[in-house]
């Protein structure tokens, strides 16, 4: 996009199409609704009386102006968002996202949106600039010719009453960061497995940190090796790609935050998951390049927080690493060390998303981690359980987890505690092993995920997110294309700014 600018006066916007919030019920009667009405001739008047537009969520109509008026824009897109009172902020990206996906189509390049909210103006813009940028991530990077694109919008306006122009400047370019860095994160979870293997997420992360100042440390296998990272390891003896455990630091110039605290996140990067010897089926295994989702949760998260230089220190964690069947590969029943000292008994390859996070989670508390929330596509039963609306959430620390699930609340993005504990604990105690990497057949297989990391981490308050069902749509929404999600970065962006 060449430009996001600030729109003084909205009517006259200098753009070919003013978009604005519409909520249930309402009628021209005053307002920007009222004058908008005027020059349309009547017409928006009209629409809602005959409730052919009813301003419920989801909801586009498009109108023309009369030929002549102060208005510049020839076109006026009506955005419905529901009942006002539940009008939240999250809901102004999904507005922005909807008017940008739907003028687009029609190749509409400039544009200016009223989105009508109530709170922060520097959220608010935050919000409006982030769903512009992210509902125009397409999966069309390997088609050889790209016919029906539309082209790409070149401009964007913003009008929010009553703010300040400083704040509305802050927030779109804050907006503008985590946008892009949510695309970030969908690119990465969207590339072929022979193209982004280990190897490659790691380059893709330097790259990243270069450009955005964040200090980044790659650890090979002979390192991980020396660190005794045994159950990491484990995962890629069957791959021809060595794994890689990609390390960010984000430190700020003064820091705020309580001393000595330090929030580490982890991400699990399977860059493909065929299940290894415990091979998968083959109709969906091409679903599991998405296995890096976690991985690349951590990537764009860290990307937007050196971009937006909150005061307190982040550390970044991804274990990148792909689980392959091979002569060399690990069989169920192997017995492998962590690096905490702890033996595992591995008695099913597929379930390898906590192998690698152990050694990545221990890892994090040993760089002084205080709080460490840890991200993973990690099982198929949090989709049973959650399907693609919420995603699973467990914990040591029920402060901890509450917080997160606040952020959520107000970042849009729904999570649901599952319970931990000893009797579950239990069930992944080893005959011959310290613990074993499965539980019972079918018995709260996402729990038994959780309760294996928990044991990675010392005194470290510390929380799971499986997010399996929600890194991944299947269908187009009206502000976002199908694919990756980019799931929880906006949510722990929230928790970074509230620790400072
Ligand atoms: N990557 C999968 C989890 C998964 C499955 C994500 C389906 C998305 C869709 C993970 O590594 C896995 O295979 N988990 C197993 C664990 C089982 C063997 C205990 C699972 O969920 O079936
Ligand atoms: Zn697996
Ligand atoms: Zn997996």
């Amino acid at each position: 996009m060449k430009s996001l600018v600030i729109t003084d006066n909205f009517t006259e916007a200098n753009v070919e199409a003013l978009a604005v919030t519409v909520f249930k019920g309402e009628k021209a009667s005053g307002g920007v609704l009222k004058e908008l009405d005027k020059l349309t001739g009547g017409i928006l008047a009209s629409v809602f009386k005959n409730e052919e537009f009813k301003g419920e969520s989801g909801e586009t109509a498009l109108l023309r102006f009369a030929a002549k008026g102060k208005n510049k824009a020839d076109k006026l897109l009506l955005v419905g968002a529901g009942d006002q009172d539940e009008f939240k902020m999250p809901d102004v990206s999904i507005v922005s996202g909807t008017a940008t996906r739907f003028l687009k189509k029609r190749n509409v390049k400039s544009f200016a949106l009223m989105p009508r909210t109530q709170g922060d103006a520097v959220e608010a813009a935050q919000c409006a600039v982030q769903g512009v940028i992210t509902s125009q991530f397409e999966l069309d990077k390997y088609k050889s010719k790209r016919e029906n694109a539309p082209k790409p919008l070149e401009t964007f306006g913003l009008f929010i009453e009553g703010a300040s122009k400083s704040d509305v400047e802050n927030g779109m370019k804050r907006g503008e960061a985590v946008g892009e860095s949510m695309n970030f994160t969908r690119d990465l979870a969207n590339e072929p497995p022979n193209i982004l293997h280990p190897t490659e997420m790691a380059k893709r992360a330097q790259t990243m940190a270069k450009e955005v100042g964040l200090k980044c440390e790659i650890l090979d296998e002979k390192q991980m090796e020396k660190l005794g990272m045994g159950s990491l390891l484990s995962v890629s003896l069957g791959s021809e790609q060595p794994a890689k455990l990609i390390i960010l630091k984000y430190e700020p110039k003064k820091s705020t935050g309580k001393k000595g605290e330090l929030l580490a996140l982890v991400g699990k990067g399977i860059t493909f998951d065929t299940g290894g010897i415990s091979l998968k089926p083959g109709e969906g295994m091409d679903a599991m390049k998405y296995d890096m989702s976690g991985g690349a949760t951590v990537l764009g998260t860290m990307r937007a927080i050196g971009q937006l230089k909150p005061s307190v220190p982040v550390l970044g964690i991804v274990a990148a690493v792909e689980n392959m069947p091979d002569g060399k590969a690990t069989r169920p029943s192997d017995v492998v060390t962590a690096s905490n000292g702890k033996t595992i008994e591995i008695l099913n390859t597929d379930a390898e998303g906590r192998l690698i996070l152990a050694d990545a989670v221990a890892h994090a508390e040993r760089l002084g981690a205080t709080r460490i929330v840890d991200m993973a596509t990690l099982t198929g039963a949090v989709i049973i359980a959650l399907g693609d609306i919420n995603t699973g959430i467990m914990g040591n620390d029920q402060g901890l987890v509450d917080e997160i699930i606040a952020c959520g609340k107000e970042a849009g993005e729904n999570f649901w505690q599952l319970p931990l504990g000893k009797e579950y604990s239990k069930q992944i105690k080893s005959d011959i092993a310290d613990i074993k990497n499965i539980g019972p057949a079918r018995k709260a297989g996402t729990i038994m995920g959780a309760v294996f990391i928990e044991e990675f981490v010392d005194k470290a308050k510390w929380a799971h997110l499986d997010i399996a069902g929600t890194a991944w749509d299947d269908g187009v929404k009206p502000f976002r294309s199908k694919g990756p999600t980019a799931v929880a970065v906006r949510t722990l962006l929230k928790l970074v700014e509230k620790a400072q």
